[in-house]
């Protein structure tokens, strides 16, 4: 019988030249936590969807952020739910909005110790679930929305925000949120652009944790998931248009957008493993179905694989505790 002469086992054989190999590491400086926090919450609340993720109160977000810092995270991704919504978001652009006091409140416990982010959209912040105002024919009006993200932009720049993330889809948001920051004089706050953003169905968990019902469908702004071609060209219209960073959303149904986003882009990538693939991974643990921890792990390390620099996860903590044992 003939015997290999390549034998790819050979760098297999012992956990210490398995590693000595690794071609793909998880850190936790990779790491960036979403987290949500609601108005008038005196404590945290469960979402039953996400299984481990509550709705903070102001003191355990407070509590969330100074573990996350502990734990040498890449930073916070704040959400805000406000108790009351209209149709055109105005919780969004209150200075005393729920999203605006979790910034101060954040920023105040961490300071520069972990960068602090805020998701830039209306969709929380509507009753109507879309993340813009809407025209008179009921579709969302892209250039009405941007003044008003722009007021966004600078009201959560205005608290401290180190980083903001726009995530609504619209037509030139990059642009117009660089432009209102630098008018206001926060030029060093960064842009964190969800440029590669589809349609997907794995938001859904998110829907619970944001307490929204969204009218209608988003595929008139977020993008086709049949689609990697529109979502590089997103990546380089939101580079053009001055983002530090670029995101691909959600990230496992969406590894190939991410290896052609970091290909042609020379901006950090960043992926944000969304609720809903957080949802199966914790179902299908909970009924015994797949090993948890391992799965979480080879899902981090798969994104990062495909090209992540970042990686969005609501295991940020946990996996960082993991990744230190
Ligand atoms: C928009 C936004 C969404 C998510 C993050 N930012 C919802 C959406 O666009 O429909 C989803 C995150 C997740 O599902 O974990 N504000």
């Amino acid at each position: 019988m003939e015997r290999p002469v390549v034998r790819p086992r050979r760098l297999r054989r012992t956990p210490a030249l398995r590693a000595m190999v690794a071609e793909t590491s998880v850190a936790a400086s990779q790491l960036v936590l979403p987290v949500f926090v609601a108005e008038g919450a005196d404590a945290p609340r469960p979402i039953s969807s996400m299984p481990g993720v509550v709705q903070h109160s102001r003191d355990s977000l407070r509590a969330a952020a100074v573990e996350a810092a502990e734990l040498g995270l890449g930073g916070i991704m704040l959400f805000g739910l406000p108790a009351a919504k209209d149709a055109v978001g105005s919780g969004a652009t209150d200075p005393q909005g729920v999203l605006t006091v979790a910034v101060r409140d954040v920023v105040a416990e961490v300071g520069d110790a972990l960068p602090v982010m805020a998701d830039l959209c209306l969709d929380e912040f509507t009753d109507h679930g879309h993340c813009g105002v809407l025209a008179a024919d009921g579709g969302v009006d892209n250039d009405a929305t941007l003044e008003v993200y722009a007021e966004m932009a600078r009201v959560l720049a205005d608290a401290g925000v180190d980083v903001v993330g726009p995530s609504g889809m619209m037509d030139g948001q990059v642009a117009v949120i660089r432009d209102a920051l630098d008018g206001a004089g926060h030029t060093a706050t960064t842009i964190l652009a969800y440029s590669a953003k589809y349609a997907s169905a794995f938001y859904g968990p998110f829907r619970e944790a944001v307490d929204s019902s969204l009218s209608g469908d988003r595929r008139a702004y977020q993008q086709d998931p049949g689609n990697g071609r529109e979502g590089v060209r997103e990546a380089l219209l939101d580079v053009a248009e001055g983002a530090d960073m670029v995101m691909v959303k959600p990230a496992l149904a969406y590894l190939d957008v991410l290896r052609r986003v970091r290909d042609a882009v020379d901006v950090p990538v960043a992926a944000y493993n969304i609720s809903g693939e957080y949802a199966m991974v914790e179902a299908a643990a909970a009924h015994g179905w797949i090993d948890r921890e391992p799965a979480i792990l080879e899902t981090l390390t798969s994104i990062r694989r495909a090209g992540a620099d970042v990686v969005l996860t609501y295991w940020a903590a946990e996996a960082a505790r993991l990744l230190a044992r």
